[in-house]
């Protein structure tokens, strides 16, 4: 329904957009989403991996599922630079009190839809979950549910949730979308603070990391890579915009902000005509702003990725391993954090190997091509998942989902159809080089290197 109704208003802006000028992205033309090119804003979908099958492998039965799972669309943050609520909130006011002049007299200025505008940011919301927020995680616990009942065989299972409240509000829609009016003594949550308490337990390890968060480690590379792309694909837009304005001098930040606009109106009603701004070219490029600053923020162009990501895999491997544990029986394992968090572990897992310190992404071109891209892997709603096996060769198999869809792991040998079909047989998964350290160390290695508190719980992931 969202993505039919979505594609019919973007053909629309196709038609009506005049400032739109395709001659990078001819190609684009027809098969190109703005709302899954937003980056960490874009609207839950899937990732456009080989289209391995996501059914159960034949002749084998699943024996574990771990879920970690992003909280669903928002309302702006409080904390989000340019991005956040009171920027955008004044950015609404600037437009309507006519001190950021349009010159309505110009023939089909694109602004010229502020005359009717009203609009939907609302600084009340801040940090909230958006209506659509809610939806995608009920509708993403009951199709878990769904996939791995005959996982749920428990009388109580826990969810474990980073402590903001737009995430445990996620991880509630999430549980009533599995258990419906038994989600209450069906569940037990563990909150887990945003700061240095929970130790290697996070599921914030920025924050629960002091030496990294402490010394602003990344921040300085992620800030002047930021501002060098963002100068080297704004001045184009901004002088294709200037002249609809009245003695006004458009600035970079004030075409950022449109862009935000675009999407959080998606977010918050479907529609924007801000995006009508943006020609398909325009939005990739924003969408590789997000993608160069989270590589570099503790993700795979940072040389701490292995420390942050370290103990979430460490608690999944030896969840994994439990399994060869007669007596250990939990089989669903439930996480729930920010996107901050999975892009790390995903990294740490070795997802994005064309992407690292002494390589990271070009700040001067957007190369299109590359691996991480944000918009894919953490959308609002966006997901790892991990699934366990056991086949008729008795053998335990790892296979990942991201977003749903297989992941293609290939760094640790074929499945048991001996073709490159995304599973890992359970050995060759943790001892592999890729993730060794982490599988077998990431927890002392994040508490050696970050000076973390002691964990003060015993978690499993
Ligand atoms: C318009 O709104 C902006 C942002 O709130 C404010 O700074 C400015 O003073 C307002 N201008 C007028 C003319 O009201
Ligand atoms: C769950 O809650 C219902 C209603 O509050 C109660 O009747 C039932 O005994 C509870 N079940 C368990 C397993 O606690
Ligand atoms: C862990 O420590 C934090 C901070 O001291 C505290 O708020 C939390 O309740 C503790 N958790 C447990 C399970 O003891
Ligand atoms: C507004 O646009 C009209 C039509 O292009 C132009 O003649 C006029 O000079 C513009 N006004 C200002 C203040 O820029
Ligand atoms: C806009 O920038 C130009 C070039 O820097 C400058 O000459 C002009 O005075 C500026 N206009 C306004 C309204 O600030
Ligand atoms: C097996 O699981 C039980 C229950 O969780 C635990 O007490 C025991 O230490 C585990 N044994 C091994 C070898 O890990
Ligand atoms: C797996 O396939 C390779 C060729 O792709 C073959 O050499 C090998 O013998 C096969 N292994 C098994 C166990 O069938
Ligand atoms: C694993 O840790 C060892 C010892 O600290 C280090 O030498 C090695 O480079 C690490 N391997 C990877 C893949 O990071
Ligand atoms: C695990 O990591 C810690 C901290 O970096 C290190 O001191 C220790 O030698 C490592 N252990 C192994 C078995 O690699």
């Amino acid at each position: 329904m969202r993505l039919l109704s979505f594609s019919l208003l973007f053909v629309a802006l196709l038609a009506g957009s005049v400032s739109a000028r395709f001659s990078d992205f001819e190609a684009f033309k027809n098969k190109f989403n703005l709302q899954e090119n937003l980056g960490t804003l874009s609207i839950y979908h899937e990732p456009y991996f080989t289209g391995l099958s996501t059914a159960f492998p034949e002749s084998c039965e699943i024996r574990q599922v771990h879920v970690l799972q992003r909280h669903g669309s928002r309302n702006p943050a409080s904390d989000d630079g340019l991005s956040s609520a009171i920027k955008l909130v004044e950015m609404q006011e600037r437009l309507l009190n006519g001190s950021l002049p349009i010159n309505y007299t110009i023939p089909n200025n694109p602004f010229r839809f502020i005359k009717s505008w009203v609009p939907v940011i609302d600084i009340r919301n801040t940090d909230q979950l958006s209506s659509m927020g809610r939806v995608e995680l009920f509708e993403m616990g009951r199709e878990v549910f769904i996939r791995y009942r005959e996982l749920f065989d428990a009388d109580v299972y826990d969810i474990n949730t980073a402590a903001q409240k737009r995430v445990v509000e996620s991880a509630e829609w999430y549980s009533y979308g599995m258990f419906g009016d038994e989600m209450a003594n069906k569940t037990k949550f563990t909150y887990l603070a945003e700061d240095e308490s929970p130790g290697s337990n996070s599921l914030s390890n920025y924050n629960s990391c002091p030496v990294y968060y402490e010394n602003n480690i990344d921040l300085k590379e992620v800030n002047e890579a930021s501002h060098t792309w963002g100068n080297s694909f704004l001045p184009s837009i901004i002088n294709r915009l200037f002249p609809y304005f009245s003695n006004y001098n458009l600035t970079v930040e004030d075409v950022e902000t449109f862009f935000y606009l675009c999407a959080y109106e998606l977010t918050l009603k479907d529609e924007s005509d801000f995006c009508s701004l943006f020609n398909p070219s325009d939005i990739m490029n924003f969408e590789y702003t997000y993608d160069v600053k989270n590589s570099l923020y503790g993700g795979p162009s940072s040389k701490w990725v292995n420390v942050l990501g370290g103990p979430y895999i460490h608690n999944l491997a030896n969840s994994l391993h439990s399994v060869y544990n007669e007596s250990d029986h939990q089989k669903v394992f439930l996480a729930f954090t920010h996107d901050a968090q999975i892009i790390p572990v995903e990294s740490a897992l070795g997802f994005f190997p064309d992407i690292t310190p002494e390589h990271p992404l070009p700040v001067t071109h957007n190369p299109y091509t590359y691996s991480m891209k944000t918009s894919s892997f953490v959308p609002f709603a966006g997901n790892l998942i991990t699934e366990l096996f056991q086949c008729q060769d008795q053998k335990y198999y790892v296979r990942h989902l991201v977003n749903q869809q297989v992941f293609p792991l290939t760094d640790c040998g074929y499945g048991p159809s001996n073709s490159s079909d995304g599973m890992c047989e359970l050995s060759a998964y943790l001892n592999s080089p890729v993730r060794y350290n982490s599988t077998h160390n990431g927890t002392d290695i994040f508490n050696a290197a970050c000076k973390a508190k002691p964990a003060n719980v015993t978690l499993h992931y």
